[in-house]
Order: C-alpha cells, then sequence, then structure tokens
C-alpha cells in the first residue's frame, strides 16, 4: 500500500463529503420544485453544523449554478470549506490551455482564489488523457488547485492518468467514481483495490444510488423524473436489500437505511458524497459517521446485494 503523498492526504482524512449537483440542477432534479436556494442553502449549513466540509460540485451543474450558488453561501460563513469541482471536455475544448481557462471560470463563480481538487468529470474519446494531464498539471502549478483528480475514469484510464501526471510531478488525488451497494463494479473490477495500492482516493458518486437506498422509493411508488426510467429493471428487486438494511440499522440503535448505506461505503474504504436538497437530509445522512458495520453485517450486506444485482 503506497502512503498518499503529503499534498493529497488531507482527502484521505475526509470520511464524508456534501454532493451540490442538486444545486440548481433543474432538468435531472427539478431545482425549483419543492426546494430552491434557501432549502440548498440550509443543507450547506447543516453540513458545516455536522462536520463536512468537502463539497463536491462542477461547472457543468446547474449551467454554474452550483457553483454559484456555493460561492454565495461561502461568502456568507467563515467557517473553512473544503471544494472540489470539475472540467468537462466538452467536444470543443481541445488544447491543455482549455482546463487552466475553465478553471478560472469556475473560481470566479465560487468566488474563490483556488479549489482544493480539480477533477476531469469524464474521460474524453477526443482529447488524449496525457493533453488532459498536461492541463491539470498546470493547473496546479499556477496555484488555481491543492490538488487534482479524475472522474468515471476506468482503472486502466486511471493508471495511465496516474503516470502521465507523475511525470509532471504531480499526484493523482482521486478517482470519483459511481459505488453503491447498488453499483459496485469497482469493487469488482479492482479499481478500489487499486486506489487504495497506490493512495489514490476513491469518492463514491450516487452512494444513496440516487435515492433507492434510503428506502423511500420502490416499483409502486418511483422516484420523480429520469430517475424512475433509470431505474425500471432494478426498482422491483431491491425489496430484500432495503429490508436487510433496516434489520441491520435496528442492530445499531436504529441507524437509517441511509446511515447504513453510507457506513458500508465508508467500511469499503471510500469516501461517500451524498447529495442533499435540504438541512434533514444533511442531518440524517451524517449520522452515517462515528459507528461501524461488523465484518459480518458488510458479508451479509454484500451477500444480498450480489443476489439483487445478479
Ligand atoms: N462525477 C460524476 O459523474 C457524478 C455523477 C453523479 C453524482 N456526482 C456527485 O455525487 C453526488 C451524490 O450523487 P447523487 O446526487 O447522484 O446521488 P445520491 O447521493 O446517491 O442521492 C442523492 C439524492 O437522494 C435523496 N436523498 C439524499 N439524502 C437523503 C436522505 N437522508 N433521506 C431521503 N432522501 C435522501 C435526494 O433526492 P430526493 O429527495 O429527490 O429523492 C438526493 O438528491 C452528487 O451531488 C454529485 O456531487 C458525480
Amino acid at each position: 500500500m503506497a502512503q498518499p503523498s503529503s499534498e493529497t492526504r488531507f482527502l484521505h482524512a475526509i470520511e464524508m463529503g456534501l454532493g451540490a449537483w442538486q444545486w440548481g440542477d433543474r432538468v435531472f432534479w427539478q431545482y425549483g420544485h419543492g426546494y430552491g436556494e434557501a432549502e440548498v442553502q440550509q443543507a450547506f449549513l447543516a453540513s458545516l453544523n455536522e462536520g463536512i466540509r468537502f463539497v463536491d460540485t462542477a461547472e457543468i451543474y446547474g449551467n454554474g449554478r452550483s457553483e454559484r450558488l456555493l460561492g454565495q453561501f461561502l461568502k456568507e460563513t467563515d467557517q473553512p470549506v473544503l471544494i472540489a469541482t470539475k472540467y468537462l471536455p466538452f467536444p470543443w475544448r481541445f488544447g491543455k490551455g482549455s482546463l487552466l481557462r475553465a478553471l478560472k471560470g469556475s473560481l470566479a463563480r465560487l468566488g474563490v482564489e483556488s479549489v482544493d481538487l480539480y477533477q476531469i468529470h469524464w474521460p474524453s474519446p477526443l482529447v488524449s488523457i496525457d493533453t488532459m494531464m498536461e492541463g491539470l498539471a498546470q493547473c496546479v502549478k499556477s496555484e488555481l488547485t491543492r490538488t487534482v483528480g479524475v472522474s468515471n475514469f476506468s482503472q486502466s484510464q486511471m493508471l495511465a492518468a496516474y503516470s502521465a501526471l507523475a511525470r509532471h510531478n504531480v499526484p493523482l488525488a482521486s478517482n470519483q467514481v459511481h459505488y453503491s451497494l447498488l453499483h459496485r463494479a469497482v469493487e469488482k473490477d479492482g479499481t478500489l483495490a487499486r486506489c487504495q495500492e497506490l493512495g489514490i482516493r476513491l469518492i463514491a458518486h450516487s452512494p444513496l444510488e440516487m435515492g433507492l437506498l434510503t428506502g423511500k422509493y420502490s416499483a409502486d411508488s418511483p422516484p420523480p423524473g429520469a430517475r424512475s426510467r433509470n431505474y425500471t429493471n432494478l426498482l422491483p428487486k431491491i425489496e430484500p436489500l432495503l429490508k436487510l438494511m433496516t434489520e441491520i440499522g435496528q442492530d445499531h440503535g436504529g441507524k437509517s437505511n441511509s446511515q447504513v448505506a453510507l457506513n458500508w461505503v465508508i467500511c469499503k474504504g471510500a469516501l461517500p458524497i451524498p447529495g442533499a436538497k435540504n438541512a434533514e437530509q444533511v442531518q440524517q445522512n451524517a449520522g452515517g459517521l462515528g459507528w461501524k458495520l461488523t465484518d459480518e453485517e458488510i458479508a451479509r450486506l454484500d451477500e444480498t446485494s450480489e443476489s439483487v444485482l445478479e
């Protein structure tokens, strides 16, 4: 196991973060329907109160609205916040210089001089990993970001990014990927193990499987919008897993399904960043910290999730 480098060590000390895709996104999350600016500001404040200070956003979330909202909230607090944002390799963005330009745009919306983690949102078939990593290295050298990472990179793409950055003397801090009890590809294909081996923090996005693992949705009561289409096949199968999560939660003094789901991700050695629309969701998710599932409970959850995903 490699120790994380001194620059990226802070990420390994963070147990949970807060996802901000929901902030300002009208298309997927229906921002403006049932929740809005006041609610997401309360979510932000509740998160700081709970000691969760690592916020994940992206230039694409709400077309910049998520970064702008976060920037607005940052102005109204004097508490330290760690900011992660992302670069989207749109097809018209070719050269390595486009990363630095995009990061400057994010910094302007966030109203800060630098961020803690700048990530490539998706790999691109049009821009080589070497070129993107050269751009990321330039962002570190310009001191506009403390560390850099990738997102949705396969194991081989991640290794290529790791090596390309190493040639610039920059460590790869993280790979942000889909990881939950209902989406375990990174566990199966060795990406998680490889991250741990190399000191790369695996940041788990959608750790509640977009709300499915909270237990509030079922085939009869699907989530609104695009989520119901995405999960048509999965929803009718998740009941046994939800039941087991509730049972295990009871044995820990009444932990909710969300708290069990997040604790499972943490026990696997990843950093979950649950998205939240309001303070209540943040407070509930924060209860995923401060306790541990037993090895036997993890094994039972693994087994039941396997049979659901078969
Ligand atoms: N890099 C990438 O490509 C990528 C992709 C996806 C996400 N992300 C990042 O990861 C973060 C989290 O992923 P995600 O937002 O996709 O999914 P998630 O965290 O699995 O689910 C978030 C949703 O679940 C519901 N929820 C959250 N906490 C709850 C609670 N305690 N009780 C009941 N419902 C609760 C809320 O939606 P409802 O109330 O509407 O059900 C919330 O919007 C995002 O915000 C974003 O920062 C990154």
